[in-house]
């Protein structure tokens, strides 16, 4: 069944997270396109001007502020976006998300909740009343933006970790319920890109962690003579934005690890988690240290 989605007039796209980096990249691809556009984020005032530049690209714009880890908020975002729309929605972007950055024993409770709220409840929130509309459209498509760290590891985000590794189950799971219903869901998994995400993680911005961990595990791979860890090169919003439009056009019927390197990261990981820890070992290391160092 080809479920190939092309972002015409005819065409509803709600997109979460939609006030910043990726979300607004891609507001601003779909709208050039000429598809209607639902937007949602917690910061109405980003998120009216996002709607603002949007229309001024000719685009049909509905745009609610709303906390989607916030069950009631979530949903009446999908119930807005029907009511204005006239009942179709063709396309559901889950793009909001937030990371985090601490060691699994300074983790929080609080933490551990609110990533999981944000980015894992959100895909019911939204998707148990995007899907009776979807289904009897015959037509639509659920892409939930997850991460490389939905399949692999990073240290000091393991709630941000593991709440990525459900959404790539969620998507798995429900690809099961849809076969031959008409719509399709696929997974994203960025690696890193050039948006606010990196500073606003909760606990405190894993960027800074990141670029210390980095520039330690070149003395460390020097001192043991060992290989640097492999890095990936970040990209740019626009980037992955072209990538999802490209998945709701063209359904790719696999996850999608949008840069250069990430699946042979992933392949070493499923071959042996050993492996993979060795080839990191200087990152690793590097990153304890900076982790330690801030204590
Ligand atoms: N940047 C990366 O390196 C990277 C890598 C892999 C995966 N990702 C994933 O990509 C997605 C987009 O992130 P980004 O890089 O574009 O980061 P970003 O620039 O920080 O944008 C995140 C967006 O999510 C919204 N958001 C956060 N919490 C929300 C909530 N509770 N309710 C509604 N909206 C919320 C933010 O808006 P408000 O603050 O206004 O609510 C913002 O619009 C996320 O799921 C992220 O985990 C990012």
């Amino acid at each position: 069944m080809n479920n190939a989605i092309s972002l015409g007039p005819e065409t509803v796209v709600a997109i979460t997270g939609a006030s910043s980096g990726i979300g607004v990249a891609l507001a601003e691809l779909i709208a050039e396109r000429g598809a209607r556009l639902a937007l949602c984020a917690r910061r109405a005032d980003r998120l009216a001007e996002i709607a603002a530049r949007a229309r001024s690209r000719g685009a049909d714009v509905l745009d609610v502020v709303a906390d989607v880890s916030v069950e009631s908020e979530a949903t009446a975002f999908v119930e807005q976006t029907l009511d204005r729309f006239g009942g179709r929605l063709d396309v559901l972007v889950a793009n909001a998300g937030r990371g985090h950055c601490a060691a699994v024993e300074d983790t929080t409770t609080e933490q551990l909740h609110s990533m999981f709220a944000v980015n894992v409840y959100q895909l019911w929130y939204l998707v148990r009343p995007a899907l009776p509309v979807m289904k009897a459209q015959r037509r639509g498509h659920i892409v939930a933006v997850s991460s490389i760290v939905g399949k692999i590891a990073y240290p000091f985000n393991a709630a941000y970790v593991a709440a990525k590794h459900a959404v790539v189950g969620f998507i798995a799971a429900l690809r099961t319920e849809l076969v031959e219903t008409g719509v399709e869901a696929t997974v994203v998994c960025p690696s890193g890109v050039e948006t606010e995400w990196a500073q606003v993680t909760e606990g405190s911005p894993i960027g800074e962690l990141f670029a210390e961990g980095i520039a330690r595990s070149r003395t460390i791979a020097h001192d043991r003579g060992i290989p640097r860890a492999p890095l990936q090169r970040m990209m740019k919003a626009a980037d992955i934005a072209r990538q999802i439009v490209e998945v709701i056009e063209s359904p790719p019927g696999r996850d999608v690890l949008t840069h250069e390197g990430s699946e042979q990261l992933v392949q070493m990981a499923l071959r042996s988690r050993r492996e993979y820890e060795q080839a990191m070992l200087p990152l690793l290391l590097g990153m304890r240290q900076a982790y330690e160092a801030r204590r």
